[in-house]
Formats: C-alpha cells, structure tokens, sequence
C-alpha cells in the first residue's frame, strides 16, 4: 500500500519550473559556456610567452647528442642534460638533474619509463623509451608534440597513409595537436620528447591506465610527485 502511494507519487510530472525559468536556465549555461570559450581561447593565444625551449633548438641538441654518443644511450641523457644545464640558467627554468629518477608508464597501450626532465604547465621535458620496444595509441593531445630519437628506431602508421613512416636517431617524429598515429618503438628505443601547449591537458592520457589497467599505485605516486615538484619548482621562478 505504501510502496504504491510512493509509485504513484513520484510518477507525477517533476517539470514544476515555469517555461521562464526553462529559458533563465539555458540562458545562463549558455553566457557560462561563451564565457569559457573566450577564455579558453585567450589563453591558447598566449600560452607561447612562457616557452623556454624551442623544437629546434632541442633537435639540434638531440642531433649533436647522437654524433657524439652513437647508440649509447648512457652517454646521450648526460650530454643532453649538462648542455640544458649550461644553457638554461636556474632563472628561466628548473631542470632536474637526477637521472636516476625513472618512472614507468603506460599510456595507449604502449608502455616504457621515462626520466622528466623539465615539467611545467606549458612545456614539458622527458626522455622516453624501453629497450624492449613497444606500440601502441600516440593518444590525441592538446599539446605539439616532438619526439627526437637517440637511439633505435620509431615508425608510425598515418592512414589513410598505408606506407609505414620511420623515425631514426638524429629524425624527428612532429606530431601536431590534434593529431593520432599509431606508433612502434622498433626493437628498443630512446627519445627526447618535448611537448609544448597545455599540458595538464595530457595528463589523463598518461596516467588513466593505473586506474583502468596496471593499477600500480606506486608508480603513479611516483609520477605525480615528480611531476609537481618539477612544476611547483617553475611556478616559484615565475615560469608556468
Ligand atoms: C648545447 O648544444 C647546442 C646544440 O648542439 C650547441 O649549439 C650549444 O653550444 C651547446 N651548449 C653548451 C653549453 O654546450
Ligand atoms: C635521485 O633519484 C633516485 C631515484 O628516485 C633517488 O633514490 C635519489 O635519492 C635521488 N638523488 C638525489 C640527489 O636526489
């Protein structure tokens, strides 16, 4: 008796609001939404005044790098950070040097580890790679994205494009926001990858499969910690 009491309550029309407040209702989502796109896109537009790096300047970089220490990926990562080290002075931007500090990671169905070497809300720094080699889903970023190889190769699938790309060291593989591949670290591979746009944007895609996969919490940990260390070190020097 009372069950159907309740039932035939609840089956009244809900729709108490008046066709004005309907209209106040959607008038006031729709100047929210208007509001956020002006935002979004003023920020877009000068998201590049807190650029450090450039993609040259780092391919040049990842260029003499693999002249001077061909395969050898132990000798790259040092180059490569003393020279960022040198050029970039403590002032304009936190690089960290500890290149013991790797953390794996699996992220569209490829995994490696990778070694940050400068985080910040625009930019970002790391050298990603497995000796093992990998493939998977590049993932579709809101970030450019260049991805220098040191060692090994990289090769891509772009369809309609049926041809396969293929990436060697000293090459670089630019991807442009918005864009997906799928890729393949061909037998074991090592990259300098610099991404620049909006990178709290990437992070769901990089960090997404410890929840819906590896569940390992440990790493994620990890990955987070350095990730707002490295930040938190850049917005100290005013560098977002
Ligand atoms: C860093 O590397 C670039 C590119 O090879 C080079 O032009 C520059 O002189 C290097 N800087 C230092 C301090 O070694
Ligand atoms: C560098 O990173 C490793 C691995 O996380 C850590 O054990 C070590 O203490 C770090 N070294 C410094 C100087 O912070």
């Amino acid at each position: 008796m009372a069950a159907k009491k309740t039932a035939t309550k609840s089956a009244q029309p809900a729709g108490s609001s008046s066709p004005a407040s309907c209209v106040y209702k959607w008038v006031t989502r729709a100047v929210i939404a208007f509001v956020l796109y002006l935002t979004c896109s003023f920020l877009d537009r000068i998201k590049d005044r807190w650029y450090v790096f450039t993609p040259e300047s780092l391919h040049q970089l990842a260029q003499a790098a693999v002249r001077a220490h061909p395969d050898d990926i132990n000798a790259i990562i040092p180059y490569i950070v003393s020279n960022l080290t040198a050029e970039y002075p403590a002032s304009v931007t936190a690089i960290n040097t500890n290149s013991s500090e790797w953390v794996l990671n699996n992220a569209g169905g490829a995994m490696g580890a990778m070694y940050i070497i400068h985080a910040s809300i625009t930019e970002y720094l790391i050298i990603f790679g497995t000796p093992l080699g990998t493939e998977g889903h590049t993932g579709m970023h809101t970030a450019d994205d260049y991805f220098n190889i040191l060692v090994g190769e990289q090769w891509a699938f772009d369809p309609p494009k049926l041809e396969r790309e293929v990436y060697r060291p000293g090459e670089v593989h630019h991807l442009p926001r918005g864009h997906v591949k799928q890729y393949k670290m061909h037998e074991g591979c090592f990259a300098l990858e610099y991404a620049r746009g909006w990178i709290p944007l990437m992070l769901p895609f990089g960090l997404a499969d410890v929840f819906s996969s590896t569940l390992d919490f440990w790493t994620f940990y990890h990955t987070v910690r350095i990730t707002a260390r490295e930040n938190i070190r850049n917005l100290l020097i005013g560098k977002i």
